[in-house]
């Protein structure tokens, strides 16, 4: 699965250290919070510098390491408050039991439990201490004041532990924790998308990726299409609030995060999953893949043997998917997309009309910059006329922005609340679709 970290970029951690032995695997937590795109500000007890240097952290987070809450250089750089107004959350790990008592009691009598007293971000803890204070009766109140303060504990796992005891107490791994932070924002993220996103609540169904027709049980015909635009148009449909189903051809990318994939291979198999998901409910239909035109009449049931100097296979028409769609009475809102190589423009409005879609986004394939493999794209959008909105120029940019400026367009389009597939007023008749 692969995640949309444009939503970390902007986010804010303090990572703070607390006196344990487990102040090792925090090395950990703060490198892959870094590799997700957080920005970390590591703050240490005195305890914590006992079992690990802040040099460590200052390196691993790029930023200097608070240690000191009454420190009058530290304060002129970035003093407590402030510190405690630049954190997006503040992640205790590992949190030893001194530091949950200091929280529980309410005190102030060094940077971490000012900071904690101070701040309005989420506070995790992840406790991590031998198993006999971990099921001590004032660790376990103090922790259940906590959690009635509504702070978050990242429960310690069971095993053998540092002291050599067995039981509950060890700080779980650091990549977890890493990854429950991330996951946290996204969850954050969606649930404000789900609300306000352009495409909230709509249900989106994405073909793409090209498809293969088999010719004999081990070969087939295809195409180059990689599906990357399309699999980046789910992407970004699911970040406006929608819920996706990506109907993937035979394609090696990571399914976007929060996306339902359903995997097909042929034309035909993408046209039953793509009625399928008309009657389940949808509200906007992209066609983005790269339908094979033509299949092989009859499928050779066994490998076919080599014989004479020319072998002909006769093919059919496949059937157009994105116009069948747009023919039934419940008709989403139609989007396709034309790649071609001369009259850009002219072939693109005119498949708008001839398939009675809503918008065109059409691209130049013939320019060596953009189109199949590559990771940029340029586009112009077309609407069908009775929305009345001009044509749109997406400038060359990565297939994620271009992504974004076609949600932006289906959300302007899907404002004018108009019926489509009529009244298109462009004479196509010179043109071969
Ligand atoms: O006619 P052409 O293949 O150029 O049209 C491209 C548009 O039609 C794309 O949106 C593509 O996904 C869709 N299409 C389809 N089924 C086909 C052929 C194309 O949905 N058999």
């Amino acid at each position: 699965m692969s995640f949309d970290l444009s939503v970390i970029s902007s986010k804010n951690i303090i990572l703070a250290v607390t006196g344990g032995i487990a102040a090792y695997k925090s090395a950990i937590i703060v490198r892959r919070l870094k590799d997700y795109g957080f920005d970390v500000r590591v703050v240490m007890t005195h305890g914590a510098q006992a079992f690990i240097t802040p040099l460590t952290f200052q390196a691993l987070s790029g930023n200097p390491v608070h240690t000191e809450l009454l420190n009058p250089e530290a304060e002129a750089g970035m003093g407590h408050i402030e510190l405690a107004r630049w954190a997006d959350l503040i992640l205790v790990a590992p949190a030893s039991c001194d530091s949950i008592a200091k929280f529980a009691a309410g005190l102030a009598d060094d940077l971490l439990s000012t900071l904690y007293l101070a701040t309005k971000a989420p506070v995790w803890i992840a406790p991590a201490m031998n198993q006999q204070m971990w099921a001590a009766k004032a660790t376990q109140r103090n922790l259940n004041t906590l959690v009635d303060d509504g702070v978050h504990v990242i429960m310690p796992d069971a095993g053998s532990q540092a002291c050599g005891d067995v039981g509950l107490g060890r700080m779980p791994e650091p990549e977890d924790i890493a990854y429950q932070v991330m996951q946290y924002f996204h969850k954050a993220q969606r649930a404000i998308a789900e609300k306000f996103g352009q495409l909230a609540g709509q249900r989106v169904v994405i073909t793409a990726g090209p498809t293969r027709e088999a010719i004999d049980p081990v070969r087939y015909i295809s195409n180059h299409s990689t599906g990357k635009m399309g699999f980046s148009i789910a992407a970004a449909c699911y970040a406006a609030g929608a819920q996706v189903t990506l109907l993937a051809g035979p394609v090696s990318l990571d399914t976007p995060n929060g996306v339902r994939r359903i995997n097909v291979s042929s034309a035909l198999q993408m046209l039953d999953q793509s009625m399928l998901q008309l009657e389940a409910g949808c509200d906007i239909f992209i066609a983005t893949a790269a339908v094979a035109d033509y299949r092989v009449a009859e499928v050779a049931e066994h490998k076919i043997k080599k014989s004479g100097d020319e072998l002909a296979i006769s093919l059919v028409k496949n059937p157009d998917i994105v116009a069948t769609i747009a023919e039934q009475q419940k008709r989403p809102f139609m989007v396709g997309f034309a790649a071609e190589t001369r009259n850009v423009e002219a072939y693109a409005a005119a498949k708008l009309v001839a398939k009675k879609l809503d918008m065109i986004a059409c691209n130049d394939v013939s320019r060596p910059d953009i189109g199949f493999a590559s990771d940029q794209n340029a586009m112009t959008v077309f609407f069908a006329d009775q929305y009345q909105l001009d044509k749109r120029d997406l400038e060359k940019a990565s297939k994620q922005d271009i992504a974004q400026q076609l949600v932006e367009a289906i959300h302007d389009a899907r404002l004018q609340h108009q019926p489509a597939g009529r009244n298109a007023h462009l004479d196509v008749s010179a043109l071969d679709t």
